[in-house]
């Protein structure tokens, strides 16, 4: 468990409280090869500029600075200060960020140019892979070496899921993170000595599959009725686990045993089951570019200079999705309101609607507060829907030629795909876009980054900070990350 960390309530001496204006900026120059005075200087221009600049290096430091250091002599200097690896938890950064952030009267965000690197240390022969904690603190490509072992552990997380064992299946989901952003594949268990999140039992799982090329437990998981049952039945649109846990005790096992003995199903399952094939087979983002143009089509229909962003597995760089999401906003704030009724009645005029179903904006940051923010739901204007796409002339051609078990519904010319549109206003689009862009795990990480590590609540709608009882406002994810203590991590890059 990694300690909470609180921000200093009482400011060191010469720091006005009412100058402070970014403490969650808490900065650390080092005088190492820049003098004292020339340190005692830049401390107080700092100070004069509102900024938190801490005399004593200490754990609530955020930003470490420094001139003619490099990152390695950084490191050396605060692990002879704190006897730990720092690493993971400040930024270390070149002076050039803080002459820029003087400049610019605000701490500015931070580039890879302002990066002092740190070379990953040598162990004996290899060297040893060292991850940070957050999955959000890491890089994790989209392709990666380590399928063999993620798939396995990935299995045990969704049958904990299906088992209600939210909190196991999180720490599985991590382990498989962790092995997502390593730079090679793993080969034995000396490969993981310095990993985080890595528990007993994946361990042991990771150990069984590098030594016999399986592990047992993943394969009986696998086969067992339970968990295909589970898969079946909560792979239809509208079915959540604690409906498909109760079907699969009453003896159901697929979408046709709820046909069959004729279950009452709401309209969402309904649509679920009828489109079910369908539905199971990947979206290319082939079929997503389709799918944005009609959606671009019908949003500036109603609501010209609207502005429309893929979101999703696919904004990561995903080539197929289990379905399309898409943000939409209008830059001029209130112009969204009710704009989502429209989008819907305009596509249902064109017949490109096989289902939806509109939830309202509920989002109020006044009355909803802090403590709201932090859960993983958010309240924007949504439409769940499923989209009549039809096929591109060449595919119909050549479906004279496909199986005939893909028949049914390849004959007809078109097919279904699940599309979710939410509409959120300008004030909130970046944090929106933050929420949407997903992996999920990412935003769990993420808000579990800023609240345990910085006292802050994170939300698709906003970003609370506790210490100041403020709301950060931000036009760009960049400026969320930012405040968050965190390097900026590109879409492709999460997809831990
Ligand atoms: P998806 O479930 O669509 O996942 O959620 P995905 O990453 O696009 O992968 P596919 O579709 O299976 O290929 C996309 C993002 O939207 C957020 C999720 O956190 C995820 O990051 N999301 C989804 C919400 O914020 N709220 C929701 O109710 C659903
Ligand atoms: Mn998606």
């Amino acid at each position: 468990m990694i300690p909470l960390k609180r921000r200093k309530v009482s400011l060191p001496v010469n720091q006005q409280n009412d100058t402070c204006k970014f403490p969650h900026v808490s900065i650390f120059i080092l005088e190492r090869k820049m003098g004292a005075s020339r340190r005692a200087f830049l401390t107080r221009l700092g100070r004069s500029k509102g900024f938190l600049i801490e005399e004593i290096y200490s754990s609530s430091i955020t930003h470490v600075v420094s001139e003619n250091n490099s990152g390695d002599e950084v490191q050396a200097w605060l692990g002879n200060q704190t006897g730990q690896d720092t690493s993971s938890s400040v930024h270390l950064l070149d002076i050039r960020w803080f002459t820029e952030s003087m400049d610019a009267g605000q701490p500015v965000i931070i580039q890879d140019r302002h990066i002092l690197k740190v070379k990953p240390k040598p162990d004996g022969d290899h060297t040893a892979m060292l991850l940070k904690s957050y999955a959000c603190q890491r890089r994790t490509p989209l392709k990666h070496h380590n399928s063999f072992l993620t798939e396995a552990l990935e299995i045990l997380a969704q049958n904990a899921e299906y088992n209600d064992n939210e909190g196991r299946s999180v720490a599985f989901r991590r382990a498989a993170s962790v092995l997502k952003a390593l730079p090679r594949r793993v080969r034995s268990m000396e490969d993981l000595r310095c990993l985080p999140c890595l528990g007993d039992h994946s361990q042991r799982v990771i150990k069984e599959i590098l030594e016999d090329g399986s592990s047992r437990e993943v394969e009986s998981t696998r086969q067992s009725e339970q968990y295909q049952a589970m898969k079946a039945l909560t792979g239809i649109f509208g079915v959540g686990v604690r409906t498909a846990d109760r079907w699969f005790r009453e003896g159901l096992r697929s979408p046709d045993d709820l046909i069959r003995t004729g279950q009452q199903l709401n309209r969402a399952q309904q649509a679920g089951v009828q489109y079910y094939d369908d539905l199971q087979k990947p979206v290319t983002m082939a079929e997503a570019d389709v799918i944005s143009d009609i959606v671009e089509k019908a949003v500036h229909s109603v609501l010209p200079g609207a502005e429309i962003q893929l979101m999703g597995g696919f904004r990561r760089g995903k080539e197929v999705g289990h379905d399309v999401d898409f943000l939409i906003t209008h830059p001029e704030e209130g112009k969204e309101e009710g704009l989502m009724p429209k989008i819907t009645k305009w596509l249902e005029e064109q017949g490109l609607l096989l289902y939806q179903k509109t939830t309202r904006n509920s989002y109020l940051e006044k009355t909803d507060g802090p403590a709201r923010a932090s859960s993983n739901m958010d309240r924007f204007e949504r439409c769940f829907s499923i989209f009549k796409l039809q096929k591109p002339a060449v595919s119909r051609e050549s479906n004279c030629t496909v199986s005939a078990e893909d028949a049914g519904s390849e004959a007809s010319g078109w097919r279904a795909v699940r599309v979710d549109l939410v509409v959120s206003p300008c004030s909130q689009f970046a944090f929106a876009t933050l929420g949407w862009t997903g992996s999920k795990l990412f935003e769990r990480e993420l808000r579990r980054w800023a609240g345990q590590e910085k006292h802050m609540s994170l939300s698709s709608h906003a970003l609370y900070d506790s210490t100041q009882n403020l709301y950060l406002r931000a036009k760009t994810e960049e400026e969320i990350f930012s405040y968050l203590g965190l390097e900026f991590i590109p879409p492709s890059e999460r997809n831990a």
